[in-house]
């Protein structure tokens, strides 16, 4: 495991960016992984800015999300499908030749999670995997108490996942379940970031840092990855 520092979330924002960029200049062809959220939107953006100049080439990459709300379509303002579309898709000049973004709203969910994970087995393994964590440790839907051998699955959200979703959109909506990537193609990946700014996060980012490696802090596996970076700022690195 590797720990960046960064004075600020938009040194953490480009340390993450060229680190994909490394990625995709050794892998071309290589398949890419970014979450919703808030802490990824700095590294999107640069990111569609180097795609959009010339800097980094994904006529030959391929792109799969990491995860959404069951529930919630492309439409909905909050969605990982909206968030990607409007930071990621639109504004880019350039398109991935083959890209898998999970529709939340699927009439038949099964039936997504399946294809979700075939794209992932047919053009995988991710070459770069970006994470964010959350207070509890998740990464993705992988909740605390998720086993670590699964693949993509569907999985009931944590009562703390609960209690922040509504940062990301209005609380009418029932979420109860999400859709995720499993521990397994993660751990898979050849290259994991997990990105991190703000005190709130320093606790656990400690704990998965430096605590055990235990499924109640889902993040913590990534202590036995060969090839993982936490790229945080200051704040979100105090506690270690
Ligand atoms: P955030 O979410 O980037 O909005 O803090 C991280 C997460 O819960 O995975």
């Amino acid at each position: 495991m590797k720990v960046i520092v960064c004075k600020d979330y938009e040194e953490m924002s480009w340390q993450a960016l060229e680190i994909i960029k490394q990625e995709l200049l050794k892998r071309p062809d290589s398949l890419v992984s970014f979450p919703g959220g808030d802490t990824p939107l700095g590294t999107i953006k640069k990111f569609v800015s180097a795609v959009n100049c010339g800097d980094i080439k994904i006529d030959r990459a391929k792109f799969v999300s990491l995860d959404e709300w069951v529930g919630l379509g492309k439409e909905v303002y909050g969605s990982c499908q909206y968030f990607l579309n409007e930071s990621l898709f639109k504004p880019l000049k350039y398109s991935f030749a083959e890209t898998f973004i999970i529709n939340g709203a699927a009439d038949d969910i099964e039936q997504e999670r399946e294809a979700h994970e075939k794209f992932v087995e047919k053009y995988g393994p991710i070459a770069v995997s970006l994470l964010g964590i959350g207070l509890n440790g998740h990464i993705g839907f992988n909740e605390d108490g998720v086993d670590f051998s699964l693949n993509t699955h569907i999985t009931p959200l944590s009562e703390k996942t609960k209690e922040v979703m509504g940062k990301y959109f209005n609380t009418e909506h029932k979420l109860t379940h999400g859709i995720t990537l499993g521990i397994n193609q993660i751990m898979e990946a050849n290259v994991v970031i997990v990105i991190a700014n703000g005190s709130h996060k320093a606790q656990i980012v400690r704990e998965a840092l430096q605590g055990e490696v235990t499924n109640r802090v889902p993040a913590s596996i990534l202590q036995n990855h060969p090839n993982c970076y936490f790229v945080l700022d200051q704040t979100a690195a105090s506690n270690l």
